[in-house]
């Protein structure tokens, strides 16, 4: 069997100025972000956290190129962003394999989008089942793996793309908190080995700070960057350090943030 191809692929900065978006339909607009600033250096790790529905999603969609901003700007290592050249892969939110596809035909898909023959994106996803602890599943279906195997081949064919720039919308979200767990350790352990850049989602405060480099904690909508914490806590992360003082002192910081921003949110929709 060949050695997973493990080398650690470019990664690149990524930053947005001002980046403004509303949606507009025709019985209303929802203006969902305002001015948004944002920053991941070459290789960081940095989440996003804010109250459900205030746009973070819709700031995934902005750097993916899928969405257009109104205002702002978005660059990928200081150069406007460049969707034909491919910098980002994206696992969005509902990432569902495709239930008539094998695992390894799920994770080949997108090379295959990318033109790569359909041998070659099988050796080269075959040479990854080991590292993502599913080697001698690559012809089961997604309906017979556990909901974590289910997102580690989400998250195989994401970094099967070796783009320079993962998105991870809420990746672990439907998970129970051991999986979740295990799920942040295995995380951490592919970064470290291919170190691209990670921009992560989440509404767990915990799970932000056990993973990140820095949190941009995002407003009630329409939605700023109410604050960047930077995470000034040694690697590699452990689970002993979710007792340690310092990470109390980041997780009580930020509740206070997101609770006010949540009141904010619901004010907000009822005022509607
Ligand atoms: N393509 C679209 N057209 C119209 N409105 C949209 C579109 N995409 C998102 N929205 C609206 O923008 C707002 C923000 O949505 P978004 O999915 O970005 O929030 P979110 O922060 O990711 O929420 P959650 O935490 O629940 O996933 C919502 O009010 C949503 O209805
Ligand atoms: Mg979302």
């Amino acid at each position: 069997m060949s050695t997973p191809t493990i080398a650690p692929v470019a990664s690149a900065a990524v930053d947005l100025r001002g980046v403004s978006k509303t949606f507009s339909s025709r019985r209303e607009d929802v203006e969902v972000l305002r001015a948004v600033d944002f920053h991941a250096g070459a290789g960081e790790f940095v989440s996003v956290i804010g109250p459900s529905g205030c746009g973070k999603s819709t700031l995934f969609s902005l750097i993916a190129g899928l969405t257009i901003a109104d205002a702002g700007t978005v660059t990928i290592d200081g150069r406007p962003l460049d969707p034909d050249a491919h910098p980002v892969a994206y696992m969005p939110q509902k990432d569902l394999l495709l239930p008539w596809r094998s695992v390894i035909r799920n994770v080949t898909l997108p090379l295959q989008v990318m033109g790569i023959d359909r041998a070659a994106a099988r050796a080269k996803a075959q040479a990854l089942f080991p590292l993502f602890a599913l080697d001698g599943f690559e012809d089961a279906y997604p309906f017979t793996l556990s909901g974590g195997m289910r997102q580690r081949a989400a998250l195989m064919r994401t970094v099967i793309q070796e783009r320079p720039l993962m998105l991870l919308d809420e990746p672990f979200g439907a998970l129970d908190s051991l999986t979740r767990a295990d799920m942040q350790d295995f995380l951490l352990d592919v970064w470290q080995r291919f170190r691209h850049t990670v921009v992560f989602i989440t509404h767990d405060i915990r799970e932000a700070i056990y993973l990140s480099d820095r949190i941009h904690v995002m407003t009630a909508r329409p939605a700023r960057v109410r604050m960047v914490v930077e995470v000034d806590l040694p690697r590699p992360r452990t689970p002993q350090l979710v007792a340690t003082p310092e990470f109390a002192a980041l997780e009580t910081q930020l509740l206070t943030a997101l609770r006010e921003e949540n009141a904010e949110m619901r004010l907000h929709e009822r005022v509607r």
